[in-house]
């Protein structure tokens, strides 16, 4: 007999509750390493599949399907809720992402749109129906949105950036404009990440992917109550939250305070560690190095049993990357990874 729905491994995990082996999948499991999903991206564009509810719940099951992982993540971009903001959305080949009209005036951000996301985002909750119904019931979808700070760094910078120079600029000299900005996305994902649970999706994470540029006290002013308040508002629709972040190490416990059912870790800092700085009864999801997929099989399982080696089978290891798979990432590679964590 197949367990019930809540007795799946990944949700026990969220919760901390003993599991028979510890679960797995990947951040970036729906993506460029997989032949399917390189496939249909010849023929749309990476908006056209987030657009389309058929094409991204297909994709959501591709890894499921390859790699046999305990959880599903949708598939999807942090950055659709720009397209309602009207800030303007396009993906540039090979670039990443661009925005059109990025915000560089504190009065900017008092003229940004109210968005309703179960309707202005109406195509992304259908696809969390489509994948969440097409996906069996022991493997759990994952829905998902942008922190405030790494969303606000994409509106402001216009896309990607190593040094956050115009977000560090802005918020310094605009702080009554930062922190605006900062409450309107953190209303915005609270209620985006509060209607994919709605939707079907079992579980939410949050992604504050570039956190990390910031010095800690910068994250407790600038950042912290923000985020906070986006996962109170996720926690209400009463699925576990998975709150990531990567370079977080140095400030680690006031992360952690600021929520989340699950604190997600990069490989910058040891398990346990980071399980240490979180507090032990919180459940911790991570954290091997995406370029150790990279590396000769025998060099991976190293490093894929050193994770698990501090984790020492508590309760509570959710196993995932310490960011997204590279899509130079051979797909036997994750095979073999989530074999040697479900004990192989
Ligand atoms: O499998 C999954 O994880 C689900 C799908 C997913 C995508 N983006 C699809 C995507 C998820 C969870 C994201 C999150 C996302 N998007 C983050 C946070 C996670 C992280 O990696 O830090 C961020 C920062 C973005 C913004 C974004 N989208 C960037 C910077 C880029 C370009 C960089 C790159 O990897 O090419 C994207 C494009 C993107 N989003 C791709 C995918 C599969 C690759 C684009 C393609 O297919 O051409």
């Amino acid at each position: 007999m197949s367990p019930a729905p809540d007795d799946c491994r990944f949700l026990k995990a969220c919760r901390a509750e003993p599991t028979d082996v510890t679960p797995v999948w990947f951040m970036r499991q729906a993506g460029r390493y997989l032949p399917e999903y390189r496939a249909l991206r010849q023929k749309h564009s990476l908006l056209e599949l987030c657009h389309t509810p058929e094409l991204a719940a297909r994709i959501t099951l591709q890894p499921v399907e390859r790699l046999g992982v305990d959880a599903a993540i949708l598939f999807a971009d942090i950055l659709l809720p720009f397209e309602p903001l009207g800030l303007g959305l396009s993906f540039a080949a090979g670039e990443g992402p661009h925005i059109t009209r990025p915000i560089h005036e504190a009065t900017q951000v008092l003229e940004l749109p109210r968005v309703e996301p179960s309707t202005d985002l109406a195509y992304v909750m259908d696809a969390v129906r489509l994948a969440a119904r097409a996906l069996p019931p022991h493997v759990p979808l994952i829905g998902f949105a942008g922190a405030p700070f790494t969303l606000a760094s994409y509106a402001i910078e216009g896309g990607a950036t190593r040094s956050f120079t115009l977000t560090k600029r802005f918020m310094y000299s605009e702080p009554r404009a930062w922190h605006e900005l900062m409450l309107r996305l953190a209303e915005l994902v609270g209620a985006y990440l509060a209607a994919q649970a709605r939707a079907g999706a079992r579980a939410l994470q949050l992604f504050d992917s570039w956190v990390g540029c910031l010095a800690p006290a910068d994250y407790a002013t600038y950042v912290f109550p923000h985020s906070q308040r986006a996962l109170e508002l996720a926690r209400a629709a009463g699925v576990p939250v998975i709150h990531f972040g990567t370079d977080t190490a140095v400030f680690l416990p006031d992360f952690a305070r600021a929520g989340g059912d699950v604190i997600g870790v990069d490989w910058r800092i040891p398990l346990d560690v980071a399980w240490e700085r979180i507090g032990p009864e919180r459940a911790i999801q991570g954290n091997l190095d995406p370029a150790a997929l990279l590396a000769p099989l025998p060099e991976l399982e190293q490093r894929v049993r050193d994770v698990l080696d501090r984790a020492a089978g508590r309760a509570g290891h959710i196993f995932n990357l310490g960011h997204g798979v590279l899509p130079e990432t051979p797909v036997e590679a994750l095979q073999r990874v989530v074999d040697w964590v479900h004990g192989g």
